[in-house]
């Protein structure tokens, strides 16, 4: 069956539910879904669970080549090895032009205050910033530290409807814009940004745009040349990977790019944006997470009518469609479940815009306090995550207390409809008993 599809960021995602999805399999590979005790994880948007060739791939690091890079020996040229893999396969995740735009470190917040400390050395004439109220603090904070560097601010406003609209962004900028700093997706409503528009007018009017892809990466394809971005941060464990983060940026960007390394480490990237020692053995574990969305995109056909591809990059490409459309099914359920328990669902609501978000929702029941919420679901075995979300500017616009702030539900590829309707069963139990 041919399934009809919708363009979201330039990508095409089946609109029909998925049929096809090798959900069971897929479970099978993620030893930490079958622990006992029965546990059902709704918390990926804060670190997701690894497949056993991410465990296998740190384990082997671990046990055999837990040495230092840039030795003559075999161990060490085995780490060089795998740090240059690993290069290529997230090149290849995110459609980079060369692997030397990508740089490894400790996670997306400190990649976000390199690049940040950097332009910040280089304002001049064109020192205004446009930051978002929908971001994660990570890429709002960050930024708003240039004050000092003599940095202005203009603020991207989040819609009624719960996204970012190129309408607010346009006259936001002037000569003056040096860099807008945005999300792919919302960490806390689910809600894709149309960055490739944004990027676009970022360019028009001679700026640059940083992308936050920590939230989309675990449910859509990354292509760094379709956004048409200059940078690009992200974090390894939400991807199936290990604790870790990676950057891409433009080479000739980065080549000018002003960061702190010793004087022997040359004036190019990635060397002069990974000073000092990195997490080895999750960046193998990073490569590890890769192959796994690479295995995913061999799988059975589900989008597309079965057109043999078989490059790698066609098959990330693949394996990251096929998620987006099982997840579409994700996000109904979820609305579904929570319209039935009389939940405020705060963001994109309408399933007509089902493909316009991913399956990470936040919400309150009435009079139930999000807390409360959280700590039943807890006792019925299932992880959810109530406050803030690290977004109070968001928390401030939704009219919602910093402290108490929403449930957030967010899930991935392996979680079932099964799992949603468990879910809804403890919430509608909740509603009616307290
Ligand atoms: C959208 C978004 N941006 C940035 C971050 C910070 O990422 P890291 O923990 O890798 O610094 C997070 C973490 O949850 C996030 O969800």
């Amino acid at each position: 069956m041919q399934a009809k599809s919708q363009s979201v960021l330039g990508q095409e995602i089946a609109s029909e539910p998925h049929l096809h999805f090798p959900i069971e399999n897929i479970r099978t590979c993620f030893p930490a879904l079958h622990r006992a005790p029965a546990f059902t994880f709704f918390d990926n948007a804060a670190g997701a669970q690894v497949p056993q060739l991410v465990i296998d791939a740190v384990n082997h690091h671990l046990l055999d080549c837990n040495v230092q890079r840039g030795g003559r020996y075999a161990k060490s040229q085995e780490v060089d090895a795998t740090i240059a893999r690993a290069r290529q396969s997230v090149a290849d995740f995110l459609n980079a032009r060369d692997p030397s735009e990508i740089a490894f470190g400790m996670n997306a917040t400190s990649f976000v205050r390199l690049v940040s400390l950097a332009i910040g050395q280089t304002l001049g004439q064109r020192n205004e910033i446009i930051v978002t109220d929908m971001d994660h603090e990570a890429n709002v904070a960050t930024w708003l530290a240039l004050e000092k560097e003599g940095a202005r601010f203009l603020w991207w406003k989040m819609g009624e409807d719960g996204n970012l609209h190129a309408d607010d962004l346009k006259p936001l900028l002037s000569a003056k814009t040096r860099l807008i700093a945005c999300t792919v997706a919302s960490n806390a409503l689910g809600s894709i940004v149309d960055v490739t528009g944004a990027a676009k007018l970022a360019h028009d009017a001679g700026a640059e745009i940083f992308l936050d892809c920590v939230h989309y990466a675990p449910h859509g394809q990354m292509d760094v040349q379709a956004f048409d971005c200059d940078y690009l941060v992200c974090s390894g464990y939400k991807i199936f990977g290990p604790h870790m983060g990676f950057l891409w940026g433009r080479r000739e960007l980065l080549q000018k790019l002003r960061t702190f390394r010793e004087d022997f480490i040359p004036d190019e990237p990635p060397g002069k944006i990974e000073a000092g020692t990195f997490i080895y053995e999750n960046v193998a574990g990073m490569d590890a997470a890769i192959s796994y969305l690479e295995s995913l995109g061999k799988r059975a056909d589900a989008v597309g009518g079965g057109e043999k591809r078989d490059s790698r990059p066609a098959n990330l490409v693949r394996a990251m469609q096929n998620i987006r459309a099982y997840e579409v099914s994700l996000s109904l359920d979820m609305l579904r479940v929570l319209n039935e328990c009389g939940a405020k669902v705060y963001g994109l609501t309408g399933e007509k815009n089902v493909h316009q978000r991913v399956p990470t929702l936040c919400f309150n029941l009435p009079n139930i306090s999000p807390a409360s919420v959280t700590e039943a679901v807890a006792r019925a075995g299932i992880g959810i995550r109530d406050g803030h979300m690290y977004a109070p500017r968001l928390m401030k616009r939704l009219g919602l207390r910093q402290d108490s702030g929403v449930v957030r539900a967010s899930l991935v590829h392996y979680n079932t409809p099964e799992e949603i309707q468990s879910f809804g069963n403890v919430l509608r139990d909740l509603t009616r008993h307290g």
